[in-house]
């Protein structure tokens, strides 16, 4: 079976790692991959848009494509690879545009919420032409304030403010001055809500489901969660609060529904469903839905499925998830990322990492890597996940600390904090 996987960092790492444990006979495709990505799969180096992505397709016989990122399913890959008769026998793992629009407009996954009566923020959209609507709304609001650009913005498109005035500039920046281009075309005001913030994740077949386990990422740069947000600078999978209790909660309340609405609305969705939610006094509401597992979240919750990974991409094409019995490893995962200095904002690249072979207790996953002169060099912001696992939570934490002394890099960062909140 020939597999390409789209994307190129860690979590399509671990997509690799995954598949490569696999029984069956497998050949694997990449498109630019980082240093250990480039090491076990056929490399292709080109702009990546779906004219160079049918070649591929074609040239290489691919059977299947998993779609790791988001911007390639928001621009509609499934329905271009499913439209084509050259390539619409390919298995397709990934929603259709249609379904993508849960993470590419959250004017749209707030609509689909308030049809299925899911719990999220109260909210209310505006564009350019209601901007003086948007302006009253805001002041009836109280502070924090919650801004958010429509449209994918890479992280950047939320902003929380705490006063009024820097709200209403932002609002003018996002509708008038089209800071983020079309994607704040629109822009959602919401309700701040308060809370624990935790990572769901579900395997969707377009009609039974399974749910992953649970994990939770740390998105800010500083230690203790302050500063600007990231990708994500670690994660760590169980979560000590997530309760029985808590997690019937989010099936009945959010996963079911989501499920429902999917299936009503006759959307093409074979998947990862991510449900972005927060604890607010023991009850369970939707931050929001991406179309695609996270990073963060991927290194310390695929690991954690001892289930052969080709069979569980198999039966989400199969609709045969409900056959599916998934073998979870209960013990404590987590994941600290190790970034370039200056990220999230710029930064330099192309420094040589080392030590990399010194690393025996826990995995490494690469995300911004690439290879120069057969040397691992850093290509990123976010550098590498240095994933470990026990019995015992702590252990596990220190397990990825001790590794982290071994790698180095000029500028080496990462936060030291990872899990010590729980
Ligand atoms: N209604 C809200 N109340 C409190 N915090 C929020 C709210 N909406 C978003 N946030 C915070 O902003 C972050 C980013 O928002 P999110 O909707 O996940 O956008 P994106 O991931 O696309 O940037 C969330 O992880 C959360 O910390
Ligand atoms: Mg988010």
């Amino acid at each position: 079976m020939n597999i390409l996987v789209i994307g190129s960092g860690a979590r399509e790492h671990v997509f690799f790692n995954q598949l490569l444990k696999s029984n069956a006979q497998i050949s694997l495709f990449s498109i630019n991959p980082n240093a250990a990505i480039s090491k076990f799969t056929k490399s292709y180096y080109i702009e990546f848009n779906f004219y160079n992505l049918k070649k591929i397709l074609v040239n290489e016989l691919i059977n299947l494509v998993l779609v790791g990122p988001e911007i390639p399913l928001i621009d509609g890959v499934y329905d271009f690879i499913k439209s084509d008769p050259d390539t619409h026998d390919i298995i397709v793992i990934g929603p259709s545009k249609r379904g993508s629009m849960l993470e590419g407009s959250k004017d749209f996954a707030k609509g689909f919420m308030s049809r299925y009566n899911i719990p999220t923020a109260r909210s209310k959209s505006f564009t350019k032409d209601t901007y003086d609507k948007a302006i009253d709304y805001l002041k009836t609001q109280s502070p924090p304030f919650v801004l958010k650009a429509d449209g994918p913005a890479a992280g950047k498109g939320v902003v929380i403010s705490h006063n009024l005035n820097n709200a209403l500039a932002v609002l003018k920046k996002m509708l008038i001055d089209n800071s983020f281009g079309k994607s704040s075309e629109k822009v959602v005001i919401e309700e701040f809500l308060t809370g624990i913030e935790m990572s769901c994740f579900v395997l969707f077949d377009g009609k039974n489901y399974k749910t992953l386990p649970y994990a939770k990422d740390y998105k800010r740069i500083g230690e203790g969660d302050v500063g600007l947000n990231t990708g994500g600078m670690g994660s760590v999978s169980p979560v000590s609060f997530i309760d029985i209790e808590l997690k019937k909660k989010i099936d009945t309340q959010i996963i079911r529904p989501t499920i429902k609405g999917l299936i009503e609305e006759k959307i093409d969705y074979k998947g990862f469903i991510f449900i972005g939610l927060i604890n607010v006094n023991g009850d369970p509401f939707v931050i929001e839905y991406n179309v695609r597992m996270g990073d963060p979240e991927t290194q310390v919750v695929l690991p954690r499925i001892k289930n052969d990974f080709l069979e569980i991409l198999l039966a989400i094409e199969n609709q045969d998830l409900d056959n599916l019995d998934l073998d979870v490893d209960n013990n404590h995962f987590v994941n600290v990322v190790l970034a370039s200095e200056g990220y999230p904002d710029s930064y330099t690249k192309g420094f040589e990492i080392n030590g990399l072979e010194r690393v025996h207790d826990s995995i490494i996953y690469h995300a911004g890597t690439t290879l120069k002169d057969n040397k691992v060099v850093t290509n990123g912001g976010r550098v590498i996940s240095v994933v470990s696992s026990s019995d015992d939570f702590k252990k596990a934490l220190l397990s990825s600390y001790n590794s982290i002394k071994k790698i180095g890099f000029k500028g080496k960062k990462y936060r030291r904090d990872i899990g010590f909140d729980l």
